[in-house]
């Protein structure tokens, strides 16, 4: 069994769709925190933000966050673009020797991706707010990660992670 990777990055930026194909390369199980949110509430992201708002799904996600790390290996989670600007999360994942990878695309790109989506923050803001948003989390994704990947090809930006898993990998008989 191998430490998690964990994708984080803007809303956008392709954590899902490359979380898959990764799982599928590497024989891992896919995850994402907003399903798993969504699963043990019963309820959608939109709903839970409407009814309960933004800090109790954050409660949410961290505890999503504590489940996912404390159980599993071999899995690639993808995180909701909230999950690594908060350092709670990222001790956890931290804590657990989980592998980080920041998706580093650029705003415009994300934003054609989102704009049209019932996501609260794309509902809640203009696209300059979110333009602003975007600025003050990246800083934070790249204080948390310990991979950035760029480029908007998904083939290209698997091979790059996958590279660097094995890159990073010491062997057993090495480690001591
Ligand atoms: C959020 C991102 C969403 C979802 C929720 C809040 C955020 O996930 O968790 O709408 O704060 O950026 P995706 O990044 O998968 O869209």
């Amino acid at each position: 069994m191998s430490r998690n990777i964990v994708l984080c990055g803007f809303m956008g930026s392709g954590k899902t769709t490359i979380g898959k194909m990764l799982a599928q390369h590497l024989l891992y199980t896919f995850v994402d925190t907003d399903d798993v949110i969504e699963a043990t509430t019963g309820m959608t992201v939109p709903q839970i933000f409407e009814i309960h708002g933004e800090e109790h799904y954050r409660d949410l996600e961290h505890n999503a966050v504590k489940e996912l790390a404390s159980r599993k290996k071999s899995h690639v989670i993808a995180t909701g673009g909230g999950v690594m600007t908060l350092q709670r999360n990222v001790d956890v994942f931290r804590a657990h020797g989980d592998k980080i990878i920041f998706l580093d695309i650029p705003f415009e790109v994300c934003y054609k991706r989102i704009k049209d989506s019932d996501r609260p923050l794309v509902r809640n803001n203009t696209k300059e707010a979110l333009h602003e948003i975007y600025h003050a989390r990246r800083d934070l994704y790249l204080a948390a990660c310990d991979q950035r990947i760029t480029g908007l090809d998904s083939q290209a930006i698997v091979r790059e992670i996958i590279q660097g898993i094995h890159s990073s990998y010491t062997p057993e008989s090495e480690r001591y």
